[in-house]
């Protein structure tokens, strides 16, 4: 038994995603969500600069004494793990790609052609690749950046005919061309406009990594003895830009009615020098 908090991290509001799973299947853990939204988005940043940023915010939350940390990104994940597992040896680290690539994994088969999409880090890091290959080398993948997508979330741009074109943009000929059934939403953001792929392509089968990473959360957790057995505070979310619009959205997304949310601006430049 761990009542401490588990630390949720991303380049802004994707990460929600992973969390607003992990709150309702598991009402009684708290959590500490860091979102950078001052400095998103990552997935088209150089790789040393993503590390720097994925240092500064995990040594703030193992400064917050998580018993956990959730790598809420993709582009993270599929860059720095390892690394972040370097510096906090003694903290849990997970990451959203692992548990994804081992559900395609057991759920496709060789009929299927299975769609990434990602940051161009994520896809260019050729992590969900490697991963889905060395647990079923049978599967077809096909893969495509879609960089404009992060930066259109952020802004809440979601339910409409701009965000629909930018799906078609990146997704019809994709789609089309390599004969596309399955598609892996591998970034944070994007089950944020699944409705909207779904309704323009209503056939494929979405998989959903911020979904199936609360299987590798619910695992570390039993591993490690350390579920929670009583709620013992608020869920805070620190924004390194506490926006307008970030509140708005971790309002809607996470529907939060039952649960105690409170909102933080975390000043990076003032916060660097106590890290
Ligand atoms: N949500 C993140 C991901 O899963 C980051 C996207 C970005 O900042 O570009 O990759």
């Amino acid at each position: 038994m761990d009542n401490r908090p588990i630390g949720f991290f991303d380049s802004g509001l994707g990460g929600l995603t992973c969390a607003s799973y992990l709150m309702q299947a598991l009402p009684l853990e708290r959590i500490i969500y860091f979102g950078d939204t001052a400095r998103t988005p990552y997935g088209s940043k150089a790789l040393s600069t993503i590390r720097n940023f994925s240092f500064e915010i995990s040594d703030f939350l193992a400064g917050e004494n998580v018993k956990a940390i959730v790598i809420a990104c993709n582009t993270v994940s599929s860059t720095c793990l390892e690394d972040l597992r370097k510096r906090h040896p003694h903290i849990p680290i997970i990451g959203v790609i692992s548990p994804a690539a081992h559900y395609v994994a057991e759920n496709c088969t060789e009929d299927d052609h299975i769609g990434i999409i990602g940051t161009k880090v994520t896809i260019q890091s050729d992590a969900y690749r490697t991963k889905i290959l060395s647990y079923n080398p049978t599967l077809n993948l096909y893969e495509t950046p879609c960089p404009a997508f992060v930066p259109l979330i952020e802004e809440g741009i979601i339910q409409n005919e701009i965000m629909d074109l930018t799906i078609r943009y990146y997704l019809d000929h994709f789609i089309s061309y390599n004969r596309i059934n399955t598609l892996v939403l591998g970034c944070t953001h994007y089950p944020l406009i699944r409705q909207n792929i779904t309704k323009l392509y209503p056939d494929l089968n979405i998989v959903d990594p911020s979904e199936v990473v609360l299987s590798g959360i619910q695992k570390t957790l039993e591993q490690t003895d350390s579920f929670a057995e009583e709620s013992t505070g608020e869920n805070i979310f620190y924004a390194s830009d506490l926006s307008e619009n970030f509140m708005m959205m971790i309002n809607r997304i996470l529907q939060i009615r039952g649960f105690t949310v409170s909102f933080k601006n975390f000043d990076l430049e003032g916060k660097k020098n106590e890290l």
